[in-house]
């Protein structure tokens, strides 16, 4: 069993970075592989809506970045994790360009465990959390359940310590995570067929 979990922030050793140790020692505890894959730092172009994702192989046009060299591992993941630290009440943008190419092709993480943790120094957190869910709702992924939503405060690792609850609500999700995860494996009921999407465009 194991979990992708990625770094939204340019900061290798940033916030997001240590929110996401905690849930990876969590998740090991339980005998979870965890691999963090940074995200933040790289050089990523934003989704051009050309379509190309629609035609097989179903993969992103552009080839030249980690987008489609991720997709393989989350694919084969038994659960995801999205970090982002929180730029303008929002995702920041290269971690956006990421997951919007990563997901509009479609993933195979129906059914299985995800979460996600915003940062910040201050303000638009739960706005965070809401974008970052987006992504995992729309791939109908199992969203972890949690003491609080998943935000954190702090400029730097050592004022994220002092965030005493949001540590607690970190720590929380990865444990939840993991039982999740066990219990998805051991549920041994077949998951509903999967349905043909309607596309209704609201166009008047
Ligand atoms: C461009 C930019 C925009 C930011 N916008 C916000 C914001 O809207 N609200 C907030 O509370 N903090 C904001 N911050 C602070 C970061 O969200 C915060 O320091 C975060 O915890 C950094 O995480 P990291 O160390 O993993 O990069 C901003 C920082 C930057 C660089």
């Amino acid at each position: 069993m194991n979990v992708i979990a990625f770094n939204g922030s340019p900061h290798k050793e940033g916030v997001v970075n240590h929110a996401l140790c905690v849930m990876k020692e969590e998740l090991e505890h339980e005998g979870i592989g965890t691999e963090i894959i940074q995200i933040g730092g790289e050089n990523i172009r934003g989704c051009a809506d050309c379509g190309g994702c629609r035609r097989p192989p179903f993969v992103c046009v552009f080839d030249d970045d980690p987008v489609n060299r991720c997709r393989e591992k989350v694919n084969a993941a038994d659960g995801i994790i999205l970090g982002s630290p929180v730029y303008y009440g929002g995702i920041a943008g290269t971690f956006k360009s990421f997951l919007d190419r990563l997901f509009f092709p479609g993933t195979r993480l129906r059914y299985k465990a995800g979460a996600v943790v915003a940062s910040l120094r201050r303000s638009g957190g739960v706005f965070t959390f809401q974008q970052l869910t987006n992504y995992l709702n729309l791939a109908q992924v199992v969203l972890t359940p949690t003491v609080y939503w998943g935000v954190i405060h702090g400029n730097t690792p050592g004022e994220f310590e002092e965030d005493r609850e949001g540590l607690q609500i970190t720590r929380v999700t990865g444990r939840n995570m993991a039982w999740l995860i066990k219990t998805l494996a051991a549920g041994g009921i077949a998951p509903p067929e999967e349905i043909k999407r309607e596309r209704t465009n609201f166009i008047r």
